[in-house]
């Protein structure tokens, strides 16, 4: 049986990426920065398999290290990173703070280079698949974006380069670049109703699982996906 792990997989995205690789047979992985929510998020799962809560911040090297080896410990292999955790702030730059400057980097750039880092050599053994949940402001950018646009154009060129690296291996890496999606970024309180033109964080489970069945031969390094009837 195959092991995923999602970092930030508490809610939104992350927990429906793992709901979906739960179903589709891994055992999962899922990572927060509070063993609370962790522990919510794995109670809300376990009816679909095998998964295993950690408290882990990425953008602590040290807690992503550890957070790899509770799994190999447990489960002795990882296959599948998701490197999803990510945050969103947003403000022109004459009042976008240095603290959330730094904390947008720390999170979405520097933290999916220590998620890969600490996960790597585990990755090489497997053969396995890497994903960066980047963003369409990762190639589009927008007024009071530049410390999230910053984050995400760096992610994807990232993305790009660690896929060429990791090839060799056998290794897949690939970024995926969502719009709009239904979750609790930015503070927002998804609603059914009003949220539904979004993609929906199940659409992003099945896109992944979707992307790991493609055959061994084929990889998809870049993908964009967005909601069919945008609002607004
Ligand atoms: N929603 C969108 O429209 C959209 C579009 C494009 C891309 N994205 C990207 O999708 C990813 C997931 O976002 P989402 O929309 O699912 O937002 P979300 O509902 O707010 O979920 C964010 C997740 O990231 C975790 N997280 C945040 N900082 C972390 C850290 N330092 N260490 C570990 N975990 C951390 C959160 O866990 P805790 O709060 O429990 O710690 C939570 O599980 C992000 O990278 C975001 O940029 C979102």
């Amino acid at each position: 049986m195959k092991v995923a792990l999602i970092t930030g997989g508490s809610k939104g995205i992350g927990f429906g990426i793992a709901e979906a690789l739960l179903k589709d047979g891994y055992k999962v992985a899922i990572t927060s920065r509070t063993i609370a929510s962790a522990n919510q998020a794995a109670a809300d799962l376990v009816a679909f398999g095998d998964v295993l809560a950690i408290e882990a911040n990425v953008a602590d090297f040290n807690s992503q290290q550890e957070a790899i080896n509770l799994i190999i410990e447990k489960w002795g292999q990882l296959d599948v990173l998701i490197a999803n955790a990510g945050v969103g702030h947003f403000a022109p730059v004459d009042e976008l703070s240095v603290d959330l400057w730094k904390e947008t980097i720390d999170t979405n750039l520097t933290g999916v280079f220590y998620s890969i880092k600490a996960s790597v050599d585990e990755i090489k053994k497997s053969k396995g698949h890497i994903f960066t949940i980047s963003s369409l402001a990762g190639t589009n950018f927008f007024a009071g974006g530049s410390a999230y646009n910053a984050s995400k154009f760096g992610l994807t060129g990232f993305t790009q380069s660690v896929m060429l690296d990791l090839r060799k291996y056998g290794v897949k890496v690939s970024t995926i670049m969502p719009g709009s999606v239904a979750s609790h970024f930015n503070n927002h309180q998804p609603d059914g109703e009003t949220d539904a033109w979004k993609i929906q964080p199940e659409d992003m489970g099945k896109l992944i699982v979707d992307l790991l069945a493609m055959p061994a031969r084929t990889l998809p390094s870049k993908v964009e996906i967005r909601p069919t009837t945008p609002k607004g």
